[in-house]
């Protein structure tokens, strides 16, 4: 099933999002969070963050990290994570992991972090964002519907987008560590987050759109449980918007 929730304000998305957290991390002792980096997660955190909650026992596996940033550089994602969801959650880094900070080969890198996501029993809630090629995590067009955490080239498209977190484009990474598709569908849990109107055609591709690598988001349509939180402007190419509105409206009675 997916919803569809169409929201006036990222706050709102956010306060949406932090429910569907809260929900799944009470299913289990030490429960899984997928963490997400870009900008479109931060009121997710920022909602989090002001219920006060002890998350010290969450464990939480970043989606993606860029390869051949120096350890500890401000952009790569082990420091965004740490900067903007751990710091703020007061989740413990010792129990937080991105692709490939185990320091093997890169060749072993993916194998690794699949090894530490069945270790810690599955990720219960995968928070994503969507690129405008219709990436999630860093499934770029192409990449396999079964694909597990590997390496991958970036798109010029993404590496154009990211350039505003580096001094120039050519600063930006060439390839990165990203869990697969594979990895993402296994999570119980999906929640997909896009705001804007440069993110209209890549969510109505992934929701409406056919099933395709092409883009690697409709993915989502496989999943059980994946909401989708978006605003009017990443909502405008939506077709079946009005139904999604009254859907939501009305999903208590779905629930009840
Ligand atoms: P953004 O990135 O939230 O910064 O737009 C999303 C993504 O590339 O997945």
């Amino acid at each position: 099933m997916t919803e569809i929730a169409i929201v006036k304000t990222h706050a709102e998305a956010g306060r949406i999002a932090a429910d569907l957290i809260v929900a799944a991390l009470a299913t289990r002792d030490e429960p899984t969070l997928g963490l997400a980096t870009g900008s479109t997660p931060l009121p997710v955190w920022s909602a989090l963050a002001e219920r006060s909650l002890d998350l010290s026992a969450v464990r939480g596996f970043a989606l993606d990290e860029y390869v051949g940033l120096p350890p500890g550089h401000p952009e790569s994602y082990r420091a965004v994570v740490d900067r903007d969801i751990v710091a703020p959650l007061g989740l413990d880094p010792r129990r937080v992991r991105v692709p490939g900070d185990d320091e093997c080969p890169l060749t072993e890198a993916g194998e690794r972090y699949e090894a530490a996501i069945a270790d810690a029993g599955g990720i219960d809630l995968q928070i994503l964002g969507i690129g405008r090629t219709g990436h999630i995590g860093f499934n770029e067009p192409g990449s396999s519907l079964a694909s597990r955490t590997r390496l991958k080239a970036l798109t010029p498209a993404t590496r154009a987008d990211n350039a505003r977190f580096f001094d120039s484009i050519d600063d930006v990474p060439t390839h990165c560590l990203t869990q697969g598709i594979g990895t993402i569908l296994d999570a119980r849990v999906l929640v997909l987050l896009a705001f804007g109107e440069t993110k209209a055609p890549a969510v109505a591709a992934a929701v409406e759109g056919p099933l395709t690598s092409s883009c690697p988001a409709s993915a989502i349509q496989l999943h059980r449980r994946a909401v989708v939180i978006v605003d009017e402007a990443a909502a405008a190419r939506l077709e079946h918007r009005d139904y999604y509105r009254f859907a939501w409206d009305h999903r208590e009675i779905a629930t009840a």
